[in-house]
């Protein structure tokens, strides 16, 4: 069973039981014998075989477990412990076990709680918390069912849910506000080679023979495709015309100097409507990039504001295609492209998804290579033929092929965007490359760290801002709550990335690549894949490093960027 099963099988077993024992006990105060034994049956079962499913994640590892061992385990343990043995022995009036599988309800809808709402680290304060509310919740129903509790137990209720709920809005430490310090400043004095301007605003764009509304880069969508060679020194010039929620230029895996990061509130402020902002880096790393707003960022992206960044290392030769995909308002982009290409020609698609979730490339017609991934030359890549492969949201595959004398067409998601002729092909079946075993290996640049940190990816209750917030949560916290790692420049750092939730968490820190180390403790066997962008599948486990040379405030966050609006997101500081 995978780790997404198991946590997923688990999470049945919890509501199971918890329902069961519920329903158990409100069909035994209605006197409804034979409903509440089954129920109570179902729920005793369900109870039991959680056993299982929490052991195996234990052994996956501690952050899919701890919250279950240490309140579900227990909590468990009594409600089997006080509702087994009445059940056994309900000869006489079955209300007389409705108090006991109440508890037993209240006692898994606790533990259940806790790993909805709370998840992982699991702290004292979360389990008095889930004590203190079966304690009252059972005093409670006690009175309703008409017996009398003690004075004793409803103080013991009341002093318990009081200290947990104390304790649970105690804020903790406050994490080092990203802004105290001011904005980056020093920027490279070099003349440029390079210079673009864009403009942002408000537009209606053509998608597939309809008129969406969009925000743009200089009227269209993508924004211009801005080009360098290796060595340029490249200026953009951002303007914004009338984007109210303000506009940054973010070089998405292009890894400039902090200052030139484009993220507003850490690295500048917004750009806001007749304001203008300039942005200058050295092209040093040739690649497949991209650039987008990064203010409000989720709708920002989403209405349009990205666009294309190819470094070229020289003159090329052949075709140079990019196909940036997208999907605006509601319709996907880019519109098919047909194109005559003479046999032999050698070819590259740079493909970009710049989307919030996964898409699926397949190539019909050809052999060919993974060339690059995220701008990085991979080493030795072998041809594939018939072979899908997933790009996660932001991230860049570079496929390269000899045009063969037959049509080659480009499907996505099984939609045609791309073709050099007539080509029809069902893509479905195909198996997906897994780039962690693609390619020639070459030995790991480090054997120790000197930074270790993990990152658990979950959902939970957020309290800490005005309203309450279902969010998305890195160690239980959501951002601005989560406290930034701090490196020192020169330090190794490795990070483990570990999803507990059921929804993939497309993984971005700006300013370094990462190496993968190993993915569900596998170490990667392929070329080394440096990455700036990488999918975490519901129940993986990610080890990747970095050395630490790009001294500043970095933004390290989900790019599904939905989840990092809705707190996903954190920072690496150099200190
Ligand atoms: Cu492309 Cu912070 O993101
Ligand atoms: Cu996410």
């Amino acid at each position: 069973m995978t780790t997404a099963s198991l946590l997923a099988a688990d999470l049945l077993l919890a509501v199971l039981a918890a329902a069961g024992w519920l329903g158990g006990g409100a069909a035994a105060a209605a006197r409804r014998r034979p409903l509440a034994l089954a129920l109570a049956t179902v729920a005793l079962l369900a109870t039991l075989a959680r056993a299982t499913t929490v052991l195996a994640l234990a052994r996956v590892g501690w952050w899919f477990a701890a919250e279950k061992v240490v309140v579900a385990a227990p909590l468990s343990l009594a409600a089997v412990a006080v509702a087994g043995p009445r059940l056994l022995r309900a000869a006489g009036d079955i209300r007389s076990v409705a108090l006991p599988l109440l508890f037993a309800g209240y006692a898994l809808s606790a533990a259940l709680l806790v790993t909805v709402l709370h998840g992982y680290p699991v702290s004292a304060s979360v389990g008095l918390l889930a004590v203190a509310g079966v304690v009252a919740a059972t005093a409670l129903s006690w009175r309703l069912l008409d017996a009398r509790p003690s004075r004793a137990a409803v103080a013991v209720a009341v002093a318990a849910l009081l200290a947990g709920t104390g304790l649970a809005v105690t804020p903790g430490p406050a994490p080092a506000a990203p802004h105290e310090h001011g904005y980056p400043k020093a920027r490279i004095s070099d003349e440029p080679t390079r210079r673009f301007t864009l403009t942002a605003g408000t537009a209606t764009v053509r998608v597939g023979g309809h008129d969406v509304a969009a925000w743009a880069f200089d009227g269209q969508v993508p924004g211009p495709e801005l080009t360098a060679t290796v060595g340029d020194v490249v200026q953009v010039t951002l303007r914004n015309r009338d984007i109210g929620r303000g506009v940054t230029l973010h070089w998405h895996g292009y890894d400039v100097p902090n200052s030139q990061d484009g993220v507003p509130g850490v690295t500048q402020s917004a750009v806001l409507p007749g304001q203008e902002f300039v942005y200058r880096f050295r092209a040093d790393q040739a690649g497949t990039y991209w650039y987008h707003t990064h203010s409000v960022s989720d709708v920002g992206v989403r209405m349009g504001l990205y666009g294309v960044l190819v470094v070229r290392p020289g003159p090329t030769s052949g075709l140079d295609v990019t196909v940036p995909v997208h999907t605006l308002g509601g319709r996907p982009l880019p519109d098919a492209r047909m194109e005559q290409v003479e046999a032999g020609v050698p070819v590259r698609l740079r493909l970009i998804n710049t989307d919030s979730t996964t898409h699926r490339y397949a190539l019909a017609g050809t052999d060919f290579r993974v060339a690059a991934i995220d701008g990085y030359e991979l080493g030795g890549p072998t041809p594939l033929r018939d072979t899908a492969v997933l790009i996660p949201a932001g991230g860049r595959y570079d496929l390269v092929f000899s045009a063969p004398a037959t049509p080659v067409a480009l499907y996505v998601d099984g939609r045609r965007v791309y073709s050099t002729g007539a080509q029809s092909t069902a893509t479905d079946g195909w198996p997906v490359l897994d780039p962690l075993t693609y390619g020639r290996p070459a030995p790991t640049p480090w054997s120790r760290f000197d930074r270790t940190f993990t990152l658990v990816l979950d959902r939970g209750l957020d309290l800490r801002g005005l309203l309450p917030r279902y969010a998305h949560t890195v160690n239980g916290a959501a951002d601005p709550d989560i406290p930034p790692q701090v490196v020192r420049s020169g330090d190794v750092v490795r990070f483990t990335i570990v999803n507990r939730s059921q929804t993939v968490h497309p993984w971005h820190l700006h300013g370094h690549h990462v190496l993968v180390l190993s993915r569900d403790r596998r170490p990667a066997t392929g070329s080394p894949l440096w990455l700036d962008s990488f999918d975490v599948r519901p129940g993986e486990v990610w080890e990747v490093a970095f050395r630490a040379d790009n001294p500043g405030m970095w933004a390290n966050h989900c790019h599904n960027l939905g989840h990092a609006d809705a707190g996903m997101m954190l920072h690496l500081v150099y200190s």
